[in-house]
């Protein structure tokens, strides 16, 4: 599976993805029902530049998991999302520590999650990360203060960084992007010609 921060260009990609969500998952993900057109507004509000939208990918290209890292005044806010199918396979659990590094990198002190308090997978993933859970009115509030990245936090963010979109590049076909930039490769070849006599 390829995790990597996702870009501007992929505003829509995230669009289709919650859109996508049945009621009963935007409830849980946003912690209220969103319509279409609220959800809509919420991605044309994402800040690319300053936050942090992991993607999970399969084996097709497709998004099956969603991460973000919402920097804010003295904390970062996180949020999850996982497709249906594909839950139960620790997805969410990687798509967490994964964020948490970035927080450490982007020098995030603390970071919170808010959930349904009745959301055992979310409240089992913010507990083996080692953050505090506190329950109010239906509403569970988790948080962790993090430590500054060290070197070799950074030198290990680098390289999975960098090890993630080779690998997603991979995935998309490294023969059909040849094929694009080099539109000679796939006509047809030419028949072999009678070697000329050197003099
Ligand atoms: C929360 C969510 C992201 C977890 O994703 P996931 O890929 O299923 O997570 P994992 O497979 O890593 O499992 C996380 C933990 O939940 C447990 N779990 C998974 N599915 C479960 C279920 N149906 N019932 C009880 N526990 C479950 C796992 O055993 C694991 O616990 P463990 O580490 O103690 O073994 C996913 O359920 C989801 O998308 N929910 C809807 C959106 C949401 O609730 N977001 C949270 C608020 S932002």
């Amino acid at each position: 599976m390829i995790i990597r921060p996702l870009t501007v260009y992929e505003r829509e990609a995230v669009r289709d993805f919650y859109l996508a969500l049945v009621p009963d998952d935007r409830r849980k993900r946003f912690c209220c029902s969103l319509s279409d057109e609220t959800i809509s507004s919420y991605v044309d509000r994402i800040d690319f530049s300053r936050d942090t939208i992991l993607a999970a990918f399969d084996e097709r290209a497709q998004i099956i998991g969603l991460a973000e890292l919402v920097r804010g005044a003295g904390a970062g806010e996180m949020a999850f999302s996982v497709l249906p199918d594909r839950r139960g396979q620790g997805i969410g659990t990687v798509l967490l520590e994964k964020l948490l590094m970035r927080a450490k990198i982007c020098g995030i002190r603390k970071v919170f999650v808010i959930f349904l308090s009745d959301n055992t997978p979310m409240r089992r993933m913010a507990t083996r990360a080692g953050m505090t859970v506190s329950t109010v009115d239906g509403e569970s509030h988790a948080e962790r203060e993090m430590s500054a990245a060290s070197a070799e936090d950074l030198t290990r963010w680098i390289i999975e960084d960098g090890l993630s979109r080779s690998g997603y590049f991979g995935t998309l076909g490294i023969a059909h992007w040849g094929s694009l930039l080099n539109p000679c490769a796939n006509a047809s070849p030419e028949p072999p010609k009678t070697p000329v006599p050197v003099a």
